[in-house]
């Protein structure tokens, strides 16, 4: 693997491959000594233009358990404040001897303009792009659903026969459009669902059923539940209703987590806002995969960053294909 964009990039076989090695990884976290020494001599960069806990956190736990060396960036605080370009701060790290470059952008596409702009000759790896893409999450909720219901029996299955349906702020998720991709290609039924607003106008365009009311949703019995933040902080201009409307129209509240099936999960990709798109009974609960989501997000990433930097690559990939 060279990089990791996007989700639509992964075929099933490559998406089975991460998958499947983020297993080898889960099983080293369960010995008293986690560290391997895979990737000891290698650089990985954390360039980080947008807040994060998990995601930067996550990547950086997983570089430093494969015995690689991490510099974290993060754009507050650095000479992005007074200018500084994506190219000339991404040279500057390459400079610094950087072997894979994980970055988080506020802007739609800067990962693939890294990946593809020739200006660094690392790895890039993207930890989400402005509304469109988070690859890593949508693998480790992946990982995350195939492990609650296959258990011991994962390895090589996909999700096929599995029926996963997204709530929420699907406009500016960048988690819901890459678990659409990566979850349709691994077989499962998706259903999203969402005020008429909070849904992108190419939807119809995309591998899944959309639905307005969350109780049709929950009455069809899904057997994953994944609830999105809203994210008001990239509202602008799209309708939203009040905080206390849409709680009680698209929220999971107690009473819809206990309509759900008795063996379906609940999952959020965090940050979570407690009592609105996700109550605090639905949130702690059993049924609630959330720090697993997190756990399990180590273990992916040890693997994409195992795969960009010590696995095997195929002709297309040496070839810049
Ligand atoms: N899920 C996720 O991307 O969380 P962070 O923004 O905390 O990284």
């Amino acid at each position: 693997m060279r990089h990791l964009l996007d989700t639509k990039d992964l075929d099933r076989r490559d998406a089975l491959r991460i998958l499947d090695v983020a297993e080898d990884m889960a099983a080293t976290q369960q010995r008293e000594v986690r560290k391997l020494p895979t990737l000891r001599g290698k650089t990985v960069v954390n360039l980080f233009f947008e807040d994060s806990t998990r995601t930067r956190i996550s990547f950086e736990a997983a570089a430093k358990r494969l015995s690689a060396d991490v510099i974290n960036f993060s754009a507050k605080g650095s000479s992005v404040s007074k200018g500084e370009s994506l190219q000339d701060t991404a040279q500057t790290l390459q400079a610094m001897g950087a072997d894979a470059v994980v970055i988080r952008h506020g802007a739609s596409g800067a990962p693939q303009t890294l990946a593809g702009s020739g200006w660094i000759s690392a790895g890039v790896v993207n930890a989400g792009d402005g509304t469109h893409a988070h690859p890593t999450q949508a693998l480790l909720d992946a990982f995350t659903i195939r492990k609650r219901f296959f258990g011991e029996a994962s390895r090589g299955r996909d999700l096929a026969g599995l029926r996963v349906t997204i709530v929420g702020d699907i406009l500016h998720s960048r988690v819901a459009r890459s678990n659409v991709w990566l979850l349709t290609t691994l077989g499962a039924e998706v259903t999203l669902v969402a005020p008429p607003t909070l849904v992108p106008q190419d939807v119809s365009a995309w591998p899944v059923r959309v639905i307005y009311d969350l109780d049709e949703a929950i009455a069809a019995g899904p057997d994953a539940l994944m609830m999105l933040r809203i994210q008001l902080e990239r509202m602008n201009a799209a309708y939203f209703p009040t905080e206390r409307e849409y709680s009680r129209t698209w929220g999971l509240d107690a009473a819809r987590l206990g309509a759900l099936p008795a063996d379906s999960i609940v999952l959020h990709p965090g940050p979570m806002n407690r009592g609105m798109e996700i109550s605090a009974a639905a949130a702690d609960s059993p049924r609630s995969t959330v720090l697993e989501q997190v756990a399990n997000g180590v273990s992916v990433r040890m693997a994409v960053l195992y795969l960009l930097l010590a696995g095997e690559r195929t002709e297309a990939e040496e070839d810049g294909r």
